[in-house]
């Protein structure tokens, strides 16, 4: 397995490129199960959790071509021929069960495996089950896998869900676009993403009207038709860089995304004392002032602070001038980092849902592992600002989510560098 080794105490200068969004990208590729035309997304991110994505549909009978080194994929589902999301792909990434509402709403049967707890929570499924039930799906499960049916199809419902979940609201915003008649879908997830996936299916005939909002309406269409869409830049992706040169120190422009993607994250940076500027092209993020002050985080829904962007935060905090109460409330399970990142020396107690963090001057350079994807990255921005060498292992996470993670880095300067593993 490979392992990144980052050398820490050089200040970055330079620009990095911010790709399309991983999120937003699990929940477009889906899209294309809802049509027999051809749906194209551009600025698709390169990663393995889009491969995962695309072995997924072509299980089912899509067809994914990837095009221009995979900026572009373009997918027909003309031909399905199987309507079962295999455990084998589901276990690897929940997002798999995104197939769901589609293959519904489309075939009127779907068999998707639960995906199981993954390393941050238990993350179950009765969200999309209801919401999917309230449309007259019959929903059953049977060795593991979610047998769901709709032999006449799905028919428009009020539904309110308990908690805005992001995956529960695409899938059945997706399912919606073809049921009969009209739902509406209130204390609907507001992420980015679900603004991003409305946009591509209203590109494709769907009638959708309250994306942004917590009340979504969906007016069912007998079929929807072929769209080419451009896939919203990685908001985590951006917060993950811009706390880069806030804990290495220099300036760094993110190119591409803006601050209105992360209202909430924008705002505690400038509290923690770094200086975030919009520009043309993107965001301009430095920290000219020494350590970074002390901040209390608090995870929260869209436009709250992200749960995504925890981990990198108490990677800043960790150095910051004063002590720091992190609080996370969307997953039960979101701290793993911090035994890691105490390895390098960073002063933290975590209880329960909080993290208290006490800023040392100086983290040390120490090996490394996490078991999830932002807890990985959290090691390696931790590590540019330590004395010395850090080796982040287990990097397959990483792969899921960060595009080239040491180029980037190490195009503004970052001593970083991939170490290949058997
Ligand atoms: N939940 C339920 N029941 C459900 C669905 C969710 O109790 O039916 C709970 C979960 O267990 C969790 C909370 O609700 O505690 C939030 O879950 P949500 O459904 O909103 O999250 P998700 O759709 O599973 C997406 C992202 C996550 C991100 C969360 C929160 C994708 C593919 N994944 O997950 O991204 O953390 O929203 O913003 O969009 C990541 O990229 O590292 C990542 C984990």
């Amino acid at each position: 397995m490979d392992s990144i080794i980052v050398t820490g105490g050089t200040e970055l200068k330079g620009q990095i490129p911010i790709a399309g969004a991983k999120n937003a990208c699990l929940a477009l590729m889906p899209a294309t199960l809802l049509s027999d035309e051809p749906l194209t997304l551009t600025n698709a991110p390169r990663l393995s959790d889009i491969k995962t994505m695309t072995l997924l549909l072509e299980s089912l009978g899509a067809e994914v071509r990837s095009m221009q080194e995979g900026r572009v994929l373009a997918m027909s589902s003309h031909d399905l021929n199987n309507l079962t999301a295999d455990y084998d792909i589901v276990r690897k990434m929940r997002a798999s069960n995104l197939v769901l509402g589609p293959l519904l709403a489309r075939a009127g049967h779907a068999v998707v495996s639960l995906p199981g707890g993954c390393a941050i929570g238990a993350r179950p499924m009765d969200l999309h089950i209801a919401g999917l039930e309230a449309l007259g799906a019959q929903i059953e499960l049977k060795d593991g896998y979610l047998h769901a049916d709709a032999p006449k199809g799905l028919k428009g419902a009020v539904i309110e869900q308990r908690f805005a979940s992001v995956g529960a609201t695409e899938n059945i915003v997706m399912a919606a676009t073809l049921a009969k008649g009209s739902t509406v879908l209130k204390n609907a997830a507001r992420e980015p993403e679900i603004v991003d996936l409305v946009k591509c299916l209203r590109a494709m005939g769907a009638q959708i009207a309250g994306e942004g909002t917590a009340t979504i309406e969906i007016q069912g269409v007998d079929r929807l038709h072929g769209a080419t869409h451009p896939v919203v830049a990685d908001r985590i992706e951006l917060g993950t860089y811009m706390i880069a040169p806030a804990i290495a120190g220099g300036e760094v422009e993110l190119v591409g995304g803006g601050m209105d993607l992360l209202p909430a994250f924008c705002e505690k940076l400038d509290a923690a004392g770094i200086v975030v500027t919009p520009t043309e092209k993107g965001i301009r993020v430095s920290r000219s002032n020494g350590r970074a002050k002390a901040v209390d985080v608090k995870t929260e829904v869209f436009p709250g602070f992200p749960t995504d962007l925890q981990a990198q935060m108490m990677a800043l905090l960790a150095t910051a001038k004063g002590t720091s109460v992190l609080e996370e409330t969307i997953f039960e399970n979101r701290f793993m980092h911090a035994p890691e990142l105490m390895r390098m020396g960073a002063d933290i107690e975590v209880h329960g849902g909080h993290a208290t963090v006490k800023g040392v001057e100086r983290l040390k350079g120490a090996p490394v592992m996490a078991t999830d994807l932002r807890a990985s990255v959290s090691l390696i921005l931790a590590g540019l600002g330590a004395e010395g060498e850090t080796m982040v292992n287990r990097v397959y996470h990483l792969d899921r989510g960060y595009e080239r993670v040491e180029e980037k880095l190490s195009a503004v300067g970052a001593r970083i560098e991939r170490v290949k593993g058997e």
